[in-house]
């Protein structure tokens, strides 16, 4: 018998776990520092239950993975199913009947001009799909994207991300790619105007870049232009796509319709890996448009039947629940009571979003005893403030983070399955924390400690 090595990642060595020895220690550091290195052991809807007897609330949904909720029952049984029917997998040489499936219904459901898909893994896979796929129907190589987007960590797909935090020592990225102010149709029209890019890949509202929702007609504005200059459009869905923002895509609020679209994330209900790059049939042509091209641009697992049964009942289980609906009005809700709650608080900006995808943005205080702390912690970590909030929050029994492009906007993004009184729960945290950032000291001597520890690792 060859010897095992068990298989639970808790096994304590000198050193602390496994996944610290050998997967990413300073991760595991990290979330020490904060107070959130919790160990779930189950996790439903929107409750996450840790091994010392909390219930966390997740108010985060792994940025947009949980639309329907954690281990949603009907996932789980499709993807059991599929396994107990021992099918061919990863033949790489049959045809996957699933994906057709899938694919009939994820363009039904986006419309517009998409016809066809292509599968594979993770959103940035589905992001460098797209880039390769503007080339070729457009033979430009050129490609824009909107400044404080978020679209993968690929190389490609960071090369369409000015951030330099996510790019310092990955470079250099891909030549010809530049970035324009969203929201800014002017900016937009001078690069167009020089038909030197393939296309323009945006968010129909920015996730990470801080929950920003485009001014009214900006999109439109968009696709107008786009088609003027022969650029092809790609939306970025992956966040909000799949009924996050009410309808079936974020671009569906407007009369968007791209050439492309990528969907990942909610795709497959929080549980296998899976996303899509939808997009018109020229598109496809222009790609695949002989029997030599077949297969010229594939990904091992892309169209695998776990992710291809999971897509089909996460779809089924978003439409009979009517999640869409529920986004829309369970939005409305919660940012009319944030709003409620945190008027009058200097530190608050604003409290945005569409449906499920919302923020709350902070901003530097005025008052000078305020100031004083807020500023030496800018100066510590630009990103120290609200990992402040974050963990405060975590105490108080919610999971939630910063947005990763701007450390001042807290992400408010439940599952879609989110209830009226869990809603409340989370208002009434946000408004404690946010009293106290105002008026305790301790929130700031507190949070001092934590900045400390952090530079002394
Ligand atoms: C809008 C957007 N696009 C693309 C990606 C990249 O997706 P993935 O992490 O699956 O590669 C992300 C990830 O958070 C995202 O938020």
């Amino acid at each position: 018998m060859f010897a095992t090595t068990g298989n639970s990642d808790s096994r304590a060595s000198g050193k602390g776990t496994l996944y610290q020895e050998r997967v990413n220690p300073q991760w595991v550091r990290l979330l020490e520092v904060l107070q959130m290195n919790a160990r779930y052991t189950r996790c439903e809807g929107t409750e996450l239950f840790t091994e010392d007897g909390r219930r966390i609330l997740d108010f985060l949904s792994g940025y947009c993975v949980h639309n329907l909720g954690h281990n949603h029952p009907a996932v789980v049984e499709a993807i059991k199913d599929e396994l107990d029917r021992r099918g061919p997998a990863m033949l790489q040489s049959h045809i996957p009947q699933l994906a057709g499936e899938l694919a009939e219904k994820l363009c039904w459901h986006a419309g517009g001009r998409v016809a066809k898909a292509f599968f594979c893994s993770s959103g940035s896979e589905g992001v460098e799909a797209a880039i390769k796929f503007s080339r070729a129907r457009t033979r430009r190589s050129g490609l824009l994207y909107a400044e404080g987007a978020f679209h993968g960590l690929t190389c490609g797909a960071l090369s369409l991300m000015g951030d330099p935090f996510w790019r310092e020592h990955f470079g250099p990225m891909l030549p010809n790619t530049e970035a324009v102010p969203f929201g800014n149709l002017a900016a937009l029209e001078l690069k167009l105007a020089t038909k030197q890019f393939a296309a323009f890949i945006v968010e129909p509202v920015q996730g990470e870049g801080g929950v920003r929702v485009p001014p009214p007609a900006y999109l439109e504005g968009v696709q107008t232009l786009c088609r003027r200059h022969g650029t092809l459009l790609v939306a970025d869905e992956v966040q909000t796509g799949l009924y996050r923002t009410g309808p079936f895509l974020g671009s569906h609020h407007y009369q968007f319709e791209p050439d492309m679209i990528v969907l990942a994330k909610a795709l497959s209900g929080g549980l296998i890996p899976s996303a899509a790059l939808l997009m018109s049939d020229e598109v496809y042509e222009s790609v695949y448009g002989s029997i030599a091209r077949a297969i010229v641009h594939t990904s091992t697992y892309s169209e695998n039947g776990l992710a291809m049964r999971a897509g089909l009942a996460s779809l089924e289980a978003l439409e009979s629940e009517r999640l869409g609906e529920r986004a829309l009005a369970a939005g409305d809700y919660l940012r009319t009571r944030l709003r409620e709650a945190l008027a009058g608080y200097e530190m608050v900006k604003e409290v945005r979003g569409l449906g499920l995808l919302n923020g709350i943005e902070f901003q530097a205080p005025q008052k000078l005893g305020l100031r004083v702390s807020f500023e030496a912690f800018g100066k510590i970590h630009p990103g120290m403030f609200g990992q402040v909030v974050v963990m405060q929050l975590f105490r108080r029994g919610f999971l939630t983070q910063m947005c990763g492009n701007n450390f001042m906007v807290l992400k408010a993004a439940p599952p879609l399955v989110v209830k009226e009184r869990e809603a409340d729960e989370f208002v009434r945290a946000v408004t404690d924390v946010v009293d106290r950032m105002h008026f305790s000291s301790t929130f700031w001597s507190e949070a001092l400690g934590l900045a400390r520890r952090v530079i002394m690792k």
